[in-house]
């Protein structure tokens, strides 16, 4: 007697499965050399000629410097400072998002947003089923992002709207996980893009990983961006006396000087 093989089953999207993001995807999102170049040349030719750049030395500046540059570029000049940040994370936030967030009702913690650049990159690897919620210190930033969200400008893959929501805070705060947008949700992803280790120092740095250990879901991933202000070994030794797992680094070109630490929650403890 012969027994009927029964077909194969076609893989159906659960609600575990994560999102995938194919190299047409990414390279559809990256920008060209020739943008950062050109960013790059100008500003060294506007500092050849005497001219001050928009933000200059607010990397590694004091806590008040930032908050008060920050300011200053809420009035005018954060999308031309902002680029070189752009630039990367068009390549580097999909390779991070790669296989690590669940396909299906993803909440996402954008961690130092500003007018939601990095909002709409990881929009553009979703799908209206996500909801990202960004933070960010300076309120005129938060408000340009509210009204981006208000224009529809975070749209998914499928071209649905990403639902969003924006907040005011300092990432750094003890009290962060009881501020009113984040309290109660638990996070399957978080990102820092050109935020922790360009703008905090390491004790700062410590206090958000405290605040990711009881805002992420056991499992699931963060992606916390290192520099000079929070070196990568210093991040790294951190993350894992908090409980969290070193995976590996996620840069947007290979020589990427200020790479994103990739790192597994191991949940709140005691
Ligand atoms: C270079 S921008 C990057 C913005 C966004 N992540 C992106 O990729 O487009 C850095 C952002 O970090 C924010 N920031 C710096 N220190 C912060 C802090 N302690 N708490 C919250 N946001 C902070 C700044 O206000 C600014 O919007």
């Amino acid at each position: 007697m012969s027994v009927a093989t029964p077909p194969a089953k076609s893989p159906t999207p659960t609600a575990h499965a994560m999102v995938q993001i194919d190299s047409q995807q990414r390279a559809s999102l990256a920008l060209p050399w020739s943008v950062l170049l050109r960013h790059k040349f100008g500003n060294a030719f506007a500092r050849m000629c005497g001219r001050r750049v928009h933000g200059q030395g607010l990397i590694g500046a004091s806590a008040q410097s930032v908050q008060g540059g920050f300011a200053g570029l809420a009035q005018g000049g954060f999308s031309h400072y902002n680029l070189p940040q752009v630039w990367v994370e068009r390549r580097a936030l999909p390779k991070a998002v790669h296989g690590r967030v669940p396909l299906h009702d993803a909440s996402i913690l954008d961690i130092g947003c500003g007018i939601g650049d990095s909002t709409w990159i990881l929009s553009k690897c979703g799908n209206a089923s996500w909801r990202i919620t960004g933070i960010d210190l300076e309120p005129g930033l938060i408000r340009a992002a509210e009204a981006r969200a208000a224009a529809g400008e975070f749209r998914g893959r499928d071209g649905g709207v990403v639902k969003t929501a924006f907040g005011v805070a300092d990432i750094s705060a003890a009290d962060l996980p009881d501020h009113p947008k984040l309290r109660g949700t638990t996070f399957n992803f978080a990102v820092s893009c050109g935020v922790v280790g360009l703008y905090l120092d390491p004790a700062r740095a410590r206090q958000l990983l405290c605040s990711l250990r009881v805002m992420l879901a056991p499992g699931s991933f963060a992606a916390i961006d290192c520099g000079p202000s929070v070196p990568r070994w210093t991040m790294q030794r951190t993350a894992e006396s908090l409980g969290f797992t070193f995976l590996g680094l996620v840069r947007s070109v290979p020589l990427d000087p200020r790479p994103k630490l990739l790192l597994q929650s191991g949940g709140p403890r005691g």
